[in-house]
């Protein structure tokens, strides 16, 4: 079977609770289930794994590579924007793992700073705007 990482950075853990307005009134642990609900009809095993920290999740991606992993969906948050270290993390097992990029919210609406992704140049794809959805969709993609 399958092995796909949903991998969730800071504040995602806040999602139902952070700026509703934005990322809904769903809380995080409600959109974790119905992302493994979806992972479990698409036939694929997966792990969510959600920290606040960089470095955890540079090591849990460095981790992945010896673990027969077969892709990733990543919301790195605010990482997204500025984080030349995941990056690298990224692209160092991109050879074998392909990584999509998720955001709840369509980053381009919002404000300037959230225009500019330093992961997507190493990523397969993007999807934002979508919600929840986004996480759906990218694992179908990958699946
Ligand atoms: C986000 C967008 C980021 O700009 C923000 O820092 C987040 C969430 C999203 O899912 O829309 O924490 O990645």
């Amino acid at each position: 079977m399958k092995k796909l990482l949903v991998l969730l950075g800071p504040n995602l853990n806040m999602v139902g609770i952070r700026e509703k307005a934005i990322y809904g009134k769903e809380n995080a642990q409600s959109i974790n289930e119905d992302i493994l609900a979806k992972a479990k009809s698409l036939n694929i095993e997966c792990e969510i794994y959600q920290s606040n920290h960089e470095g955890d999740l540079i090591d849990r991606i460095h981790a992945a590579y010896s673990e027969d992993v077969s892709g990733i969906v990543i919301n790195a948050g605010a990482l997204t924007h500025y984080s030349y270290a995941l990056r690298d993390a990224i692209a160092s097992v991109e050879d074998s793992i392909p990584t999509i990029e998720v955001h709840m919210s369509n980053v381009h609406t919002r404000e300037e700073f959230r225009h500019k992704s330093v992961i997507s140049p190493v990523c397969k794809g993007v999807i934002a705007g979508f919600g929840k959805n986004g996480y759906f969709y990218a694992l179908e993609e990958l699946a």
